[in-house]
C-alpha cells in the first residue's frame, strides 16, 4: 500500500480512511490562505475527513463567508474563521497539521520563481506564527516556488529554535497525482493500480518522474518516456495556460493536498503503512532539500527510501544530474532570503 488513502477507495482497505463512516478522529487542521482558489476546495475536502475534529481557516480576506458556508455541512469537524494578523496566533493554537496555500499564483508566461518576491515574505511571516504557536505541528507548504519556500520555512524555524526537519513538507503530491493519471491514460492501465514516484523538486526540469519505477511494472518506449516526462514537468503550465490569466491549478491541487493531509493524519493516528512523495530536508543526494518517497509516522518522517534512487534508468540518471544546479540555486535563494533579513 504505497499510496495515500486519498487514492480511489478500492485501493485502500483501511476503513478509517473511508468517508462517511462514523469513526471520528480528534485532529485539528489549520489552512492559511483558506479563502483562495486552493484553500476553498481544500477546506471542503478536509471538512469531509472523519479524522478531523477542528478545521481552522485563516486568510487576510473573505474567510468569514467560506467558514460560515462550510460549517453547515453535517460532518464532524467544527469550522472556525480567523482573519488578520491579530487572529493568526489563535488560529494556530494546538493544531496538528498546518497547510499553507497562501500567496499569489502564476499567470501565463511566468515561472514559479517569478512569484518569489511576493510569496517569500508571506511564507516567512506565516511560518514565524507557526513557530510561535504550534511548533510541533506538521507543516505542509504549497505556496510557490516550493523549491525555495520550504528552505525559507526551515530557516525561519531554525531562527526560532524549533526546527524539526521531520515535520516540514513541501507538497509535491500533485506531481504524483498527475504522473499516475497520465501514465494510466497512456498505457491503458486501471487508474487505481498506478503509482509513479516523482522526485527532485517542484518546478520544470526539477520535477523528475521515475517512470522506470512505475507500479505495476510497465515498459515504455524512449518516445513515451520523453513525452510523459515532459508532460508531467509542464502540467502546471498546461493549467496556467488553459486558465489564461485566471490563476493556476486549484481543484487538482486541493485534491492532492487533501490526500497528503489525510496521509499525515493517518500516520499521526498510528497507521504504520503510510508512504508519500514530498520535498523535504534530505540526505539522499548532495542537495539539502529533495523530493522523494518518505514513510510517515506519528513523529513525521520516519524514513527516507534510499533504494528508490538506486537502479535508475540512464534517462533518469541524466535528468537527475541535470536538475541539481537549478534546484540547488532555488534552495540557496530561499536560505539567503531569510539569512539576509535584519
Ligand atoms: P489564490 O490567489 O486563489 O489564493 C491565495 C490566497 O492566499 C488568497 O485567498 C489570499 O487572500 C491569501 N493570502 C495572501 N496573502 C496572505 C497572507 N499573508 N496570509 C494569509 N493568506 C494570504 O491562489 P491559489 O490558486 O490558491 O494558489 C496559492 C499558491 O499555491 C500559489 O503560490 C500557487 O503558485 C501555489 N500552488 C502550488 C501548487 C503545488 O503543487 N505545490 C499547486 C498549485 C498552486
Ligand atoms: C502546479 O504545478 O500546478 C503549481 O505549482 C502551480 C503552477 O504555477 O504551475
Amino acid at each position: 500500500a504505497l499510496r495515500g488513502s486519498f487514492a480511489p477507495k478500492a485501493q485502500k482497505p483501511n476503513l478509517r480512511s473511508q468517508y462517511g463512516l462514523q469513526i471520528q478522529g480528534s485532529y485539528k487542521v489549520a489552512i492559511l490562505g483558506a479563502a483562495g482558489g486552493i484553500g476553498q476546495p481544500l477546506a471542503l475536502l478536509i471538512k469531509m475527513s472523519p479524522l478531523v475534529s477542528a478545521l481552522n481557516l485563516y486568510d487576510i480576506a473573505n474567510v468569514k463567508g467560506v467558514a460560515a458556508d462550510l460549517s453547515h455541512c453535517n460532518t464532524p469537524s467544527q469550522v472556525l474563521d480567523f482573519t488578520g494578523a491579530s487572529e493568526l496566533g489563535n488560529c494556530l493554537k494546538c493544531v496538528d497539521v498546518v497547510v499553507i496555500p497562501a500567496g499569489v499564483p502564476r499567470k501565463p508566461g511566468m515561472t514559479r520563481d517569478d512569484l518569489f518576491n511576493i510569496n517569500a515574505n508571506i511564507v516567512k511571516t506565516l511560518v514565524e506564527a507557526v513557530a510561535d504557536n504550534c511548533p510541533d505541528a506538521f507543516i505542509h507548504i504549497i505556496s510557490n516556488p516550493v523549491n525555495s519556500t520550504v528552505p525559507i520555512a526551515a530557516e525561519v524555524l531554525k531562527q526560532k529554535g524549533v526546527y524539526d526537519p521531520k515535520k516540514l513538507f513541501g507538497v509535491t503530491t500533485l506531481d504524483v497525482v498527475r504522473a499516475n493519471t497520465f501514465v494510466a491514460q497512456r498505457k491503458n492501465l486501471k487508474l487505481i493500480d498506478v503509482d509513479v514516484p516523482v522526485i527532485g523538486g517542484h518546478a520544470g526540469i526539477t520535477i523528475l518522474p521515475l517512470l522506470s519505477k512505475t507500479k505495476p511494472s510497465v515498459s515504455f518506449t524512449d518516445e513515451e518516456i520523453e513525452e510523459l516526462t515532459v508532460r508531467i514537468q509542464n502540467a502546471g503550465t498546461e493549467v496556467v495556460e488553459a486558465k489564461a490569466g485566471a490563476g493556476s491549478a486549484t481543484l487538482s491541487m486541493a485534491y492532492a493536498a487533501a490526500r497528503f493531509v489525510e496521509s499525515s493524519l493517518r500516520a499521526l493516528d498510528g497507521d504504520g503503512d503510510v508512504y508519500e512523495c514530498s520535498y523535504v530536508q534530505s540526505d539522499l543526494t548532495d542537495l539539502p532539500f529533495f523530493a522523494s518517497r518518505i514513510k510517515l509516522g506519528r513523529k513525521g518522517i520516519e524514513a527516507q527510501i534510499p533504494s528508490d534512487l538506486q537502479g535508475l534508468s540512464e534517462y533518469e540518471e541524466k535528468a537527475l544530474e541535470a536538475l541539481k544546479p537549478e534546484l540547488k540555486a532555488s534552495i540557496e535563494k530561499g536560505i539567503a532570503f531569510v539569512q539576509k533579513q535584519p
